[in-house]
């Protein structure tokens, strides 16, 4: 998979990527990711970006022209999948759209800042929205880096064991059970029996009774959504 991020703030988010299961991965050769500033497709002599709403709402908007030359630049040099807008009014992101996402060969995700962008961007070139919650970060970096963790840990090969992004929480609409391991007991605290029992379907059923025992306590919507 290859990931173009498109930001006014490069090093905000460049050591997300440096580290663990998303470095991993592109050391791997699974993930690539570049970072592109759009800065750099200003068509002023200072780099600016952003300039005052029409209508002379308070705050500032990103301007179309250096995001629709970042954009075009990298769609002439391959075809994406998807451009995604991170916006808080967009689309909730789930694990059902992070699988989605994470079988995708190419897909750009544009980080939007101050009161958003022109919506000329969002009319003409963005095939997707996403939220991360509903709440308004100051800016879409950190959501880029939510989405972008969220599927690249998905992307085949890239989680050793696959067994272990299936059993995810949410995966198959429930919360993980909970997990424990060495020492099998710490301060007269003991892991359950049955985790040490060497019996493979009685803890397979055991974590699934946990799965579903929390999740009708912690998380009782999900399982009415079934
Ligand atoms: N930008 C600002 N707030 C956001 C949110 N909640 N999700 C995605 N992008 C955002």
């Amino acid at each position: 998979m290859r990931l173009d991020i498109l930001t006014l703030f490069p090093n905000m988010m460049t050591m997300f990527f440096e580290e663990s299961i998303l470095k991993r991965a592109q050391k791997r050769g699974l993930v690539e990711v570049h970072f592109h500033d759009l800065h750099n497709y200003s068509l002023t002599k200072y780099g600016s970006v952003d300039d005052y709403p029409y209508g002379g709402a308070a705050g500032m908007v990103m301007c179309v022209e250096p995001i629709a030359n970042c954009i075009e630049k990298l769609q002439a040099e391959r075809t994406y999948d998807d451009i995604i807008y991170t916006a808080p009014d967009g689309e909730m992101l789930s694990q059902p759209l992070a699988n989605q996402l994470s079988l995708k060969q190419s897909l750009m995700v544009l980080c939007g800042h101050y009161k958003g962008v022109d919506e000329r961007i969002r009319e003409h070139f963005i095939t997707r929205e996403i939220s991360i919650g509903d709440y308004v970060l100051s800016g879409g970096e950190l959501a880029a880096a939510v989405i972008a963790d969220a599927v690249i840990r998905l992307v085949p090969g890239v989680i050793g064991d696959e067994q272990s992004a299936l059993a995810d929480s949410f995966q198959d609409g429930l919360v993980a059970p909970p997990e424990y391991t060495r020492p099998p007991e710490f301060r007269s605290w003991h892991v359950p029996d049955v985790l040490l029992s060497g019996n493979h379907a009685k803890i397979e059923q055991w974590r699934m009774e946990q799965a579903i025992a929390r999740t009708k306590e912690r998380r009782p919507e999900l399982l009415k959504k079934q």
